[in-house]
């Protein structure tokens, strides 16, 4: 068992490093769109402040190459700010003399976050050097940044086998989410999984095949079981080179009695303009959304649920000409009485536009990390931290 911040004691006045994922989106004013990731780190940052810690919080902001103005972290230490007044400031610095001199003048339950670990190259590298001058600011290291789990980086991996570390509230709440899904499963479980690319999903579905019930599947990913069955699928997206793997995948849920439900029409462009709904996809055609058929196939499955996963969106759902079909699954998987979570950035914003992202059991913070779970395996930075 890991071990939780719960069980670290006598921590008043210690300097305790957090990692959290405050990778959020951020507008073109540099505003924050979506702050659920914060939120969800506060129960852990007030615990540590009530304990009487020195915080020092550390995260990456998407993808840079080097330092990038807009992708700093100044905009969520101003939202802290807001939530904890008079007790955050901001480095603008990763790492080096100024942020020692900062984290030496730091007050118990007060919080220094540190700026975007990415601008320094040595973070995605998790450079030994690098990792020992952000251990060097901690007495203990807090993980608690679940969207990042999935990564091997400096301040999360490298820190955890520095310091002695404990995993935070979000972490111990994602991890319970998904063990009960699948260790105690409510039948009958149903997953739905959707999205574009087909080679990141057969993990998925490989793992859940005999697990659950049933697996619908929508989106792009969708076009390649389509054409592995024989059935056309006119010019809409495929994985040629995958077409052999879904066929045995297939078969397997056979052997395994779980049902696999693909879509049986669809919204289609058929034209550059003109959108219709087929059935049958000729040559031509390009199918961005699953059809009202396959929607009220779905729905009947998701409304008999006992439990209900979902990852990935059913269709083109950018676009409002195909987007009836994951809204409406967004809809019946949030307002349902069966057991719910919902894993991935596109699911989690089709069940926000609706308004109904409170009615889901378990929106998870984590895209790729909840994915490499469902896929059944483990995330290295959480098996770093110590056990108990
Ligand atoms: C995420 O948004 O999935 C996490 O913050 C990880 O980000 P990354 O894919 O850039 O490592």
């Amino acid at each position: 068992m890991k071990r939780t911040i719960r069980d670290l004691k006598n921590i008043k006045g210690k300097r305790v490093l957090l990692r959290c994922d405050f990778n959020v989106p951020l507008d073109e004013y540099g505003d924050i769109v979506d702050t659920t990731r914060i939120d969800e780190a506060m129960p852990t940052i007030n615990y540590l402040l009530e304990q009487g810690c020195k915080l020092i919080i550390c995260s990456h902001l998407g993808r840079p190459k080097g330092f990038d103005k807009f992708l700093s972290l100044f905009p969520v230490a101003v939202y802290l700010m807001k939530l904890l007044p008079n007790r955050v400031k901001f480095s603008h610095k990763v790492i080096g003399p100024e942020v020692t001199n900062m984290v030496k003048e730091l007050k118990d339950g007060h919080v220094l976050l540190l700026e975007n670990t990415r601008f320094d190259p040595r973070e995605e590298q998790n450079d030994p050097k690098f990792v020992e001058e952000l251990a060097s600011l901690a007495d203990i290291f807090v993980d608690d940044a679940f969207g990042t789990a999935h990564r091997k980086h400096a301040s999360n991996y490298g820190v955890a086998l520095k310091l002695p570390s404990a995993i935070g509230f979000l972490i111990e709440k994602e991890l319970r989410a998904f063990e009960d899904a699948f260790e105690h499963a409510k039948h009958p479980f149903i997953a739905v999984f959707g999205g574009a690319k087909v080679k990141d999903k057969l993990p998925l579905i490989s793992n859940v095949i005999g697990k659950a019930d049933s697996i619908l599947i929508g989106g792009g990913m969708a076009y390649t079981f389509l054409l592995a069955q024989g059935i056309n699928i006119g010019n809409s997206i495929v994985d040629l080179e995958l077409v052999e793997e879904a066929k045995r995948i297939l078969k397997l849920a056979e052997e395994k009695h779980t049902e696999i439900l693909l879509p049986i029409d669809h919204v289609a462009l058929v034209d550059e303009k003109k959108v219709k709904t087929v059935a049958l996809l000729e040559a031509g055609m390009v199918g961005y959304d699953i059809g009202p058929k396959t929607i009220a196939m779905f729905l009947e499955r998701i409304n008999h649920a006992g439990q209900i996963i979902w990852n990935g969106p059913l269709g083109k759902f950018e676009d409002s000409r195909f987007e009836k079909g994951t809204l409406k699954i967004a809809k019946a998987v949030a307002k349902n009485y069966a057991y719910s979570i919902v894993g991935g950035g596109d699911s989690i914003s089709a069940v926000n536009k609706i308004g109904c992202g409170k009615y889901v059991n378990h929106l998870s913070t984590g895209g790729g990390a909840s994915l490499k779970l469902m896929e059944g395996k483990t995330l290295p930075a959480i098996e770093v931290i110590d056990t108990l």
